[in-house]
């Protein structure tokens, strides 16, 4: 990407087929990309064409076609390294999505690593991701779960640091990048260098941040770094988790069988190098070549490209959205969010909103969002929200609104 290159949605909209159908009898208004991602022809077209010429299982076969497919694996792994500015490729593990690589960190390393007096910080903007496997595995190994309590902007406030770090060994800090429900683009910059003042790990639940802006590992200075294929153009099924070498190397394996071995023997089974050693099973392969292409996709928009007309899109949708009679909007101001605006209409149930703008052709999503801390916090059981991305054209904002004037009449 070039500097300062701005994006242009209604040509990068041309790319994803699923745009040329109606629903209901009207155009598609897509406003549900937190939730998953649309995917471009040039990422459908990578996984198909790896499947008609390429596909074979990896790291096992010497013919052409085991060749061929390691080597699509394997340029993926190179294509993650870079796009996360990764030290080294052997940082780089696959995993099934965000969800496994935060768990396999709470397991392997937290499982490990946690003991009575230790805790583990998180916020109460987490969603259930990185908030329910580190509450399972302090309480497990008899530490403690702390949560940082946030402002109505989604800032974790860090006044109780102190007392934590006075109260117990902090061992892990765990919060999000960007966050699901609020789009809040956070600054975990005081919290990294808190963890680390204390010989804690920072880990970074990067699902959402990845999509919609450049997230390098070691300008974060994070320690672990989790990320979804599906949310960022690529295919479900695919996820990454980087890890710090050193961290790696010494942790044991999550799940346990083939490819991730050294040796096996009756006696005693040895672990692989990296990143293999959490790699058993057969690896979502054509996935990868899938996530490999949307990368390639992503870098040709421009990630400053992408996170700058998302700030654009938020506060279009936030003035828009300002009009409908009777709406609670959620969250920071545009230009501190990602493509992401929670909302409700007084008196009325997100998931009544959800289904009469589905009649009119728009999704978005209605419910918890996985951040059931979140909603106890806003004093409300679910929220409507609508998320953009670099396909989203300011139409859909605009059939959004109408949409809502039309649930307004009807129900309000
Ligand atoms: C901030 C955040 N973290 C983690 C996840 C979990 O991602 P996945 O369901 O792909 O594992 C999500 C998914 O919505 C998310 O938004």
């Amino acid at each position: 990407m070039t500097a300062g290159q701005k994006l242009d949605a209604r040509a990068l909209r041309a790319d994803f087929p699923i745009f040329e159908q109606l629903i209901h009898g009207k155009p598609l208004a897509y406003l549900d990309s937190a939730n998953s991602s649309q995917k471009p022809r040039q990422v459908l077209d990578a996984m198909t064409t790896f499947y008609e010429t390429s596909y074979a299982n990896v790291h096992r076969a010497v013919h052409v076609l085991g060749e061929r497919a390691t080597a699509g694996l394997e340029g993926a792994r190179e294509k993650v390294r870079a796009f996360v500015n990764a030290p080294d490729v052997r940082e780089v593990v696959f995993v099934r999505n965000a969800t496994e690589a935060l768990n396999l960190v709470a397991y392997s390393w937290g499982g490990n690593n946690l003991g009575p007096g230790d805790s583990v910080v998180v916020t109460e903007l987490e969603h259930h991701s990185n908030f329910v496997p580190w509450q399972y595995i302090a309480r497990r190994n008899g530490a403690e779960f702390r949560m940082l309590p946030i402002d109505e902007n989604g800032d974790a406030d860090l006044s109780q640091l102190e007392q934590i770090a006075r109260e117990t060994k902090v061992k892990v800090v765990a919060t999000n990048l960007v966050s699901n429900s609020l789009g809040t683009i956070a600054d975990i910059s005081p919290l990294v260098r808190w963890a680390h003042e204390h010989d804690a790990i920072f880990v970074c639940d990067a699902a959402q941040a990845a999509p919609h802006m450049r997230v390098d590992v070691q300008a974060l200075d994070c320690d672990f770094l989790a990320i979804s294929g599906h949310k960022m153009c690529g295919p479900s099924g695919i996820g990454v988790l980087w890890g710090r070498g050193e961290l790696l190397r010494k942790m044991e394996p999550f799940l346990l069988g083939g490819h991730m071995i050294n040796s096996v023997r009756y006696e005693k089974t040895t672990w692989g190098e990296l990143p293999h050693k959490f790699e058993a099973g057969t690896s979502p392969i054509a996935e990868a070549v899938g996530l490999g292409a949307a990368i390639d996709y992503l870098e040709a928009a421009g990630l400053d490209a992408i996170e700058a007309y998302e700030h654009e899109l938020a506060a279009y949708a936030l003035e828009r959205l300002a009009d409908v009679p009777g709406i609670i909007l959620y969250g920071p101001p545009a230009e501190r969010r990602a493509g992401v605006v929670s909302f409700n209409l007084e008196g009325i149930h997100p998931h009544d909103v959800a289904q009469i703008l589905d009649m009119q052709g728009v999704a978005i999503r209605a419910g918890h969002h996985c951040c059931q801390p979140l909603m106890h916090k806003l004093g409300v059981a679910a929220t409507n929200r609508a998320s953009f991305y670099l396909y989203t054209v300011r139409e859909e904002i605009d059939q959004l609104v109408h949409g809502l004037h039309r649930v307004t009449e009807a129900l309000g």
